[in-house]
């Protein structure tokens, strides 16, 4: 599969800036759509393409992805308040790229990077694969299983592949961040629960590996197979994760190895205070205007079992395997944050 040129959308963002600087090491022709406010300088620095629009506005995505070989749909909303937020960027945004790759006349590729919260979480002890049917907890999970059916609908039509990343760490990312920066300034790690859920984690640049991985040789969506035997591993579905599942406590641990401190105070905070809390964090981000990453449907997602993933797909399909360890990866995130005078 030639990829020559790349639509990219959410180039702005965390994970997407990390996609462009892959894509520009590759001398791929990079088009990038962006809005009017995203910050656009290491976009412009790498010669990418600029196109002015939005995910929910469809006028002018066909005309901007006509020629691409490849479309990476990253544009999201990682939180908001109000669901209804969540379904117009996630799932009628997906929608509107999806169509406007099936309106040209050779379709492109698309990688849609979906989550694994729209999947939902596994049972205790237990690991999700891709033939379990989607139960999202969350309205992020909801919103981004929503962008899915978004892109399956228009499968028979584009080549379509999915991508459900776990938490995505490293270099720029300030979601994460605060745990880096709790743990090597107090030395404090919170968790909410004393039973945290294993988690599916994944550096960004694995991510970006598997994402082009994906573009290139990965199975795609066929909805005669989804429809007719549910319960084998759907094509064109793939979990991203590193093959390691610490759960939130010993995650923190990881961090305070990462960071070079030898105590972490792990403060398991039992429910429902975690609840009250992401409920006050939320009603103060609602007055002053601002998303707060903790949230109530946040703590929707703290509390579940488990979010452990299984890549095997990923690993037999693609030949995926993360450059290193998932403790090497934090390594880095922290000389990163420290280099970059974050920490
Ligand atoms: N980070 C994670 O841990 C994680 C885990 C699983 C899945 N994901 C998924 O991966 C994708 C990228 O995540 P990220 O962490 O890179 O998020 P991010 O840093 O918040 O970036 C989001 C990107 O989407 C763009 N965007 C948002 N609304 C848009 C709209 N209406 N039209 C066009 N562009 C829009 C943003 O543009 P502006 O710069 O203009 O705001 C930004 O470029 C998302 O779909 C997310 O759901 C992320």
């Amino acid at each position: 599969m030639p990829m020559n040129t790349v639509f990219v959308t959410g180039a702005s963002g965390f994970i997407g800036r990390h996609a462009v600087a892959e894509l520009a090491a590759r001398d791929c022709r990079i088009r990038c759509l962006v809005r009017r406010t995203s910050s656009v300088r290491h976009l412009t620095k790498i010669g990418a393409e600029l196109h002015c629009g939005d995910v929910v506005e469809p006028d002018g995505l066909t005309e901007a992805i006509a020629g691409s070989d490849v479309v990476l749909h990253l544009a999201g909303f990682r939180f908001a308040y109000k669901s209804s937020d969540l379904m117009r960027v996630n799932t009628d945004g997906t929608w509107n790229v999806a169509r406007a790759c099936a309106a040209q006349n050779n379709p492109p590729v698309l990688v849609v990077v979906s989550s694994v919260a729209a999947a939902g979480p596994a049972p205790s002890g237990m690991m999700r694969t891709e033939a379990d049917p989607a139960a999202p907890v969350s309205n992020y999970g909801r919103s981004k299983r929503g962008g899915e059916l978004a892109a399956e609908a228009w499968a028979d039509k584009v080549p379509t592949t999915i991508l459900r990343p776990g938490v995505v760490f490293g270099p720029w990312n300030r979601e994460t961040f605060p745990i880096f920066h709790s743990i090597a300034t107090l030395g404090v790690h919170a968790v909410p629960t004393f039973a945290p859920p294993p988690l599916s984690l994944i550096h960004v640049e694995d991510l970006v590996q598997l994402m082009l991985q994906a573009a290139e040789n990965g199975t795609r969506i066929q909805m005669d197979s989804l429809d007719a035997r549910p319960a084998t591993r759907p094509p064109g579905y793939y979990f991203a994760s590193a093959p390691e599942y610490p759960n939130y406590a010993q995650f923190g641990r990881m961090v305070a190895r990462a960071l070079g401190r030898r105590h972490v105070f792990v403060w398991h905070i039992a429910e429902p205070l975690p609840w009250i809390l992401g409920g006050i964090i939320e009603t103060i981000g609602r007055l002053r205007h601002r998303l707060e990453a903790l949230n109530v449907d946040k703590m929707r997602e703290a509390t579940v079992p488990s979010w452990a993933s299984s890549v095997q797909a990923a690993t037999e399909d693609l030949g995926f395997a993360p450059a290193c360890s998932l403790q090497e990866r934090l390594h880095q995130t922290a000389d990163w944050y420290r280099t970059r005078g974050w920490l």
